[in-house]
């Protein structure tokens, strides 16, 4: 992991309170599932970077896709949408990554579930399958036609079922309605309530989790959840360490909440 500071190349808003944004530059040894602390204010408030997945790398450069949550989301968002689109290239952000361990790749299929934010880290990881030949298939679930982003990059690697709870866009209802019998090994990522959805089916394969972080690197002790082993031990596991992607049935729930 390296600190980079890097100019910022696009920032456009994909979705309401969606934005998408390319850093100019690359990450070595990117593992698809990895992400980066990001500093939203060049001042000391607010003092924690925020934790952002990597979306894709490609030839433009990093692309990070976020979601306007709380102050330093929003802070980052302003800041950007000020700056003149022409000038962006003399607009630099600092970031520090890439952390934690990505998706590890098996098999020669995949089925891909992300719901809403969860699902950019997951573009990534569908390219990365895609270019050593696997089946890929995606389901990607959100709110409404209107949240849903990136089903077209989706679609250049797998074959893409969308699910929207208001029935706008594709299948009405819950993403994991779109499982079937021969899904696994699933790779997921979105809100805790998908997370442990699937733990209600019969699948193997990985998830990524989201707590809160503060150093990002393993040292704060932060971002502890309880994980059970295959022996049913308890063990203390940070998420930015040793996550975020752990193998599906691992996290014990009930104390990993926030
Ligand atoms: C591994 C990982 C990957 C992620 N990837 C993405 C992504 O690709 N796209 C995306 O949109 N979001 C992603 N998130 C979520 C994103 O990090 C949060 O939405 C973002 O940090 C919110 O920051 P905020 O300042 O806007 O919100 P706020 O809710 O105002 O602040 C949240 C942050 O403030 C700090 N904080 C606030 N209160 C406390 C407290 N009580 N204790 C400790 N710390 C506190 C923490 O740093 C916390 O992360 C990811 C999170 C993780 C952990
Ligand atoms: S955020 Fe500090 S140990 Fe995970």
């Amino acid at each position: 992991m390296n600190e980079y500071l890097l100019p910022v190349i696009e920032h456009k808003e994909i979705a309401p309170d969606i934005f998408s944004l390319y850093l100019k530059g690359n990450l070595k040894n990117y593992e698809p599932g990895q992400f980066v602390q990001v500093e939203v204010s060049e001042s000391l408030e607010p003092f924690l970077r925020r934790p952002i997945s990597i979306c894709e790398i490609d030839k433009k450069g990093i692309r990070l896709v976020y979601r306007t949550k709380g102050r330093g989301t929003k802070l980052l968002a302003n800041k950007l949408a000020s700056r003149d689109q022409n000038n962006y290239g003399k607009t630099y952000l600092r970031i520090f990554g890439p952390l934690g361990h990505g998706f590890p790749i098996i098999g020669n299929k995949a089925t891909l579930i992300g719901g809403g934010i969860g699902v950019p880290p997951l573009l990534g990881l569908a390219k990365k399958m895609w270019q050593q030949g696997m089946k890929i298939t995606a389901l990607l679930g959100f709110n409404t036609k209107e949240n849903a982003i990136l089903i077209d990059e989706f679609k250049n690697y797998a074959e893409v079922l969308i699910a929207t709870l208001d029935g706008s866009l594709g299948h009405r209802g819950l993403v994991t309605e779109l499982i079937t019998d021969n899904a696994t090994p699933v790779y997921a990522c979105g809100p805790e309530a998908l997370l442990r959805a699937l733990e209600r089916f019969n699948l193997t394969g990985y998830y990524s989790l989201e707590r809160r972080m503060a150093c990002g690197i393993g040292v704060c002790l932060g971002c502890n959840i309880t994980v059970l082993t295959k022996d049913k031990k308890e063990l203390r596991q940070r998420v930015c360490y040793d996550g975020p992607v752990f193998p599906l049935g691992f996290v014990k729930w009930g104390e990993a909440g926030d």
